[in-house]
């Protein structure tokens, strides 16, 4: 067993460049207790080790041992699992063994890793392994002759905010879970396609472009252009809407008059200019002329476009986003509308009705997913129209084998009528890669001063309290060199943590004073965890390179022992994250192990100990320090060194 354990290393050998993204492939230590458990079963149940190795399972509380076989699953028949749990436990060799022990629970064989070993060889391993720790292996860059080969290829589209409106909580949450998701395929060996779809397109870009040449200034868009473009966009709005009031009410009256017969020519004569004059009318004509490809229009919408996105990629470099693409309803080609459109219609699944272009879904056996146009009666196209020509577009353009929208549980029967139709029109092949990540709401994210429109100011009102807070404790405060940028990362975490912290479906009250508390599970507090593991490295003056030669059989205590069995249980932890795509499943491990932590460090003391055994609780916590970084960073959390 050792042999194919060294031979998956060496593989791994020459990548020593460890960063997130560089897939490196790290040893799960745990996989060389699966091997080793596994050959020695197999003589006792008849199976060969590789069936078994998949039917040992991490334990999520360590008291019920490091790895579990339900016997269950092994399907003897005639016998019940309990009675074979213990004939299992009696056979399996224990006297030589020096790396296991071994109880039967129940239904369950319950397999304990011998302290000594796991310590000489976890310990080591992730403190050469670093950030590669808990990553896994990729099998080669995808071949652009062959999509099928090498690879595997994931479009994760998120955040996409609409230019010039509220980047709402909807867009918040969609942003954090949708760059969790890109850096943990990522770190699986995916290729991640990270893609933010705007909402960049449509006749209020007409009416944003003359809000702009009437109440815009050059110089407040340089400044600040999503603030301010959401300022014109809000002012000519109201403007819009008053003309509106009228205009509406003189239609109402001719139709009315229509319909008793009477005559109307006055009245339309009144309604020619109003409409004729209206911002609305004025919008309806410049979304037309950017529709016609007008090179002036263009110019001054792609000029708010770029502006937006800067701004944009300002503000998610805080949060350590960074996306490959930016698309958006405007990319996506008229002729590839058109393409769908026209199938639609040749396979009788759009239907005219009243001058506009329908599906029914009723028709196709999802009569939950009601009706939806997809031409309005003045023959333009939806929003729903422009996803359907985007998936294909997507498809062509990447030959992804899997696309994520992350997207909140509003669009539910959006992104349902989106798949669907994919599947109904002759793409089942494409609609079937793909994955709605759908999420509750955040309810309450307003503050004293009102609701907040940009993630900016969602920022910076979570970073007032978070300074707040800090100042209490006086010393540390005048002890850091620059507080504000730790209260940035701080209140960024608060942010991200709290809606990472449920399951992604659930909704939560956006609640300030509890994100950013420094106790329960909060944010700071693992911050706090981090930042107190490199207080105790910089205490003892730790020479980290030195940590290799630590004699890891001094540390007998059980906190001690714990705490390793806890790392070991990281890649499987990430592992497991990936198969449930929730973010807590790693978060809530990460919140254990700081508990596990903050009650060891009364017993297992560094400063004022042997200076051997200081170094080998030294090695044990860099190593926790090392799974806590990797853990957070996964999260897309910058851990801080002192807070
Ligand atoms: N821009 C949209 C909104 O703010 C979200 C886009 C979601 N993605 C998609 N492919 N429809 O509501």
């Amino acid at each position: 067993s050792a042999a194919k354990y060294n031979m998956a290393a060496e593989i791994s050998e020459g990548f020593t460049s460890l960063s997130i993204g560089q897939m490196a492939k790290a040893k799960n230590p745990v996989d060389f207790y699966r091997q080793h458990i596994a050959e020695r079963l197999a003589p006792i149940l008849n199976r060969k080790d590789s069936e078994l190795v998949p039917l040992l399972l991490w334990a999520t509380t360590l008291d019920k041992g490091d790895l579990n076989l339900p016997v269950a699953a092994l399907r003897v028949k005639g016998k019940p699992p309990q009675d074979l749990a213990k004939e299992i436990a009696e056979s399996f060799p224990t006297s030589d063994d020096t790396l296991v022990t071994l109880i039967a629970n129940g239904p369950f064989v319950s397999f304990f890793f011998k302290p000594e070993h796991l310590l000489k060889t976890l310990i080591p391993e992730i403190l050469t392994s670093k950030t590669a720790y808990g990553t896994n292996p990729v099998s080669g860059l995808k071949d652009p002759s062959d999509p099928s080969k090498g690879q595997k290829r994931v479009i994760v589209e998120f955040s996409s905010p609409n230019i010039a409106k509220e980047f709402h909580a909807g867009h918040l949450r969609s942003t954090i879970i949708g760059g969790f998701l890109a850096k943990l395929y990522t770190i699986m060996g995916w290729e991640v396609i990270r893609m933010n779809y705007l909402g960049d397109w449509g006749k209020q870009y007409g009416l944003l472009a003359n809000g702009f040449k009437q109440f815009g200034s050059q110089e407040e868009l340089d400044k600040n252009s999503i603030a301010h473009l959401f300022q014109v966009y809000v002012q000519i709005n109201k403007i819009k809407s008053a003309q509106d009031e009228p205009i509406n009410e003189l239609k109402k009256e001719i139709k009315e008059k229509k319909a008793k017969g009477e005559d109307v020519t006055e009245l339309e004569q009144k309604l020619t200019p109003l409409v004729e004059e209206s911002e609305d009318e004025k919008a309806r004509k410049y979304f037309k002329s950017m529709e016609d490809g007008d090179p002036e229009a263009l110019a001054l919408w792609q000029k708010f476009r770029d502006m937006s996105i800067g701004k944009y990629q300002k503000t998610y470099a805080r949060l350590n986003i960074e996306f490959d693409v930016y698309s958006g309803e405007s990319q996506v080609k008229a002729e590839n509308i058109k393409k769908v459109l026209d199938n639609l219609v040749a396979k009788n699944i759009a239907e005219e009705s009243d001058g506009a272009l329908l599906i029914d879904f009723s028709k196709f056996g999802a009569k939950k997913l009601n009706k939806a146009i997809i031409v309005r009666r003045d023959g333009t196209p939806l929003y729903l129209t422009r996803d359907l020509a985007a998936i294909l577009e997507r498809h062509d353009q990447y030959h992804f084998d899997k696309m994520i929208y992350v997207v909140a549980d509003q669009q539910n029967e959006h992104v349902a009528q989106l798949f669907k139709t994919t599947d109904i029109s002759g793409h089942k092949d494409v609609a079937e890669k793909c994955e709605h990540i759908s999420f509750g709401m955040v309810k309450g994210m307003s503050t004293r001063k009102g609701t907040v429109k940009f993630l900016d100011d969602i920022i910076q009102t979570v970073k007032d309290t978070m300074l707040e807070t800090m100042m209490k404790n006086e010393n540390k405060y005048n002890a850091l060199e620059d507080p504000d940028a730790v209260a940035d990362i701080l209140a960024i975490t608060a942010i991200m943590v709290q809606d990472l912290t449920g399951k992604v479906r659930n909704g939560y009250e956006f609640n300030i004073n509890q994100m950013t508390a420094f106790e329960g599970d909060t944010g700071p507090y693992l911050q706090y965890a981090h930042a107190r593991l490199c207080s105790i490295e910089r205490k003892a003056n730790a020479d980290l390179s030195a940590l290799g030669s630590a004699d890891l059989s001094l540390l007998q205590e059980s906190h001690a022992i714990n705490l390793a069995r806890a790392l070991a249980q990281y890649p499987d932890v990430v592992l497991n994250t990936l198969k449930t795509r929730e973010p807590s499943t790693l978060l809530t491990y990460l919140f254990k192990m700081a508990h596990a932590l903050s009650s060891s460090y009364d017993h297992l003391q560094v400063v004022g100990s042997e200076p051997e055994l200081q170094k080998a609780r030294l090695a044990l916590y860099e190593a926790a320090r090392q799974v806590l970084w990797n853990g957070m960073t996964l999260l897309g959390l910058t851990p801080v060194q002192r807070m």
